[in-house]
């Protein structure tokens, strides 16, 4: 059952987002806690961009699942950004190899076999952490009760996970931002099934009938927010490490983009979801009883939502069927500018 006005923290943020900025440099908001669970991931590696570019959040920590690539690889990734970006005392941590029922499923033809496409980082000088993604996410969530967002932007398996481990951690969150799942928009893995969801839709059923206050980006909000070239190329007029790994990057991602589904640009699914966290404006929602298909034939993985409230079921997610995309691409590409701008002088916390 969810938890009584639990998205109240969410809707009712009292100051308006394009005062957040100020509010925080004059000390009246501190930054939002956030936990990223990810599968980096061309976007996912955008995501974590835009955390790092962005100062109404404090990113704490990364855990890894698979999904776009390995778990394993996904960790050497997610170092490898945020050694890029000169933040790599931000700790890392692998989570679940596998689905929780499914057989591996991965997506090199979309994020390449890396999973950051063209894009070529050093192998990372720092090391994941040994704790796993899973107790991680307990331990961080149970150390501050009401104070940590949990931004999910790939397969939800180590988040099923910790809520079997811990079922405490529903009612401790504070919020749960999901990328995932395809309400009236047809499928980007099935015809209606969205990937994260297909991956490992046992996870996603755990999750999403949890009781946590969930906040879902469905394709339906990201498949409108298209980054082009033209943008990459207003980005790449900064040269800078971060600048090219995002246009090496997303190359690969709009071919993908190109030959599959005939789009000239490319989804930018994750950094949407994550902006969501402070611009919650960008979007229109509604909330809904949603509920995904794990029965095992051919909508396995469809996530469906009870518009009529037939089911009589109470809604357990707010879910963001509406975007603003131009507003949505317009702050990627300023926060990217600041950030690569910023990045190119300055010598990184992490050296003396
Ligand atoms: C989701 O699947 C992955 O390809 C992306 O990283 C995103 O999280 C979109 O369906
Ligand atoms: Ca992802």
């Amino acid at each position: 059952m969810p938890r009584r006005g639990m998205w109240s923290l969410f809707l009712d943020r009292g100051i308006p987002f394009r005062e957040l900025s100020p509010a925080l440099t004059k000390g009246i908001m501190p930054p939002t806690r956030i936990l990223l669970d990810t599968d980096p991931g061309i976007d996912d590696s955008l995501a974590i961009l835009l955390a790092l570019a962005s100062p109404e959040i404090s990113l704490e920590g990364i855990s890894v699942v698979h999904g776009n690539c390995s778990a394993e690889q996904g960790t050497v990734n997610a170092l490898s950004v945020l050694e890029l970006a000169k933040v790599s005392h931000i700790p890392v941590y692998k989570g679940c190899e596998l689905p929780l029922v499914q057989p591996s499923l991965l997506a090199p033809e979309t994020h390449g076999d890396k999973g950051i496409g063209y894009a070529k980082l050093p192998e990372p000088q720092t090391k994941p952490q040994v704790q796993k993604g899973s107790d991680f996410l307990i331990e961080k969530i149970m150390s501050a009760p009401g104070e940590i967002t949990l931004v999910c932007i790939g397969p939800l398996t180590n988040v099923a996970l910790a809520i079997r481990l811990e079922p405490r951690i529903v009612n401790t969150v504070k919020e749960v931002f999901i990328m995932g799942g395809a309400i009236r928009h047809e499928g980007n893995q099935t015809p209606v099934a969205e990937f994260n969801t297909y991956v490992d839709p046992h996870a996603a059923h755990i999750v999403y009938h949890s009781g946590m206050p969930i906040i879902l980006t469905p394709l339906d909000a990201t498949y409108q927010c298209i980054l082009t070239q033209d943008d990459v190329n207003r980005l790449l007029k900064i040269d800078s490490p971060i600048t090219n790994f995002i246009a090496d990057a997303t190359r690969f991602y709009m071919e993908f983009h190109d030959e599959y589904q005939e789009i000239e640009g490319c989804v930018i699914n994750d950094p949407l979801t994550l902006a969501l966290t402070f611009i919650p404006e960008l979007c229109d929602y509604q909330e809904l009883y949603v509920d995904v298909d794990i029965s095992g034939g051919v909508s396995m993985g469809n996530t469906f939502a009870d518009f009529y409230k037939m089911t009589k079921k109470p809604a357990n997610m707010m879910v963001a069927l509406g975007v603003r995309p131009r507003d949505f691409i317009e702050l990627f590409l300023e926060r990217m500018e600041k950030f690569a701008l910023e990045s190119n002088i300055s010598p990184g916390p992490t050296t003396p």
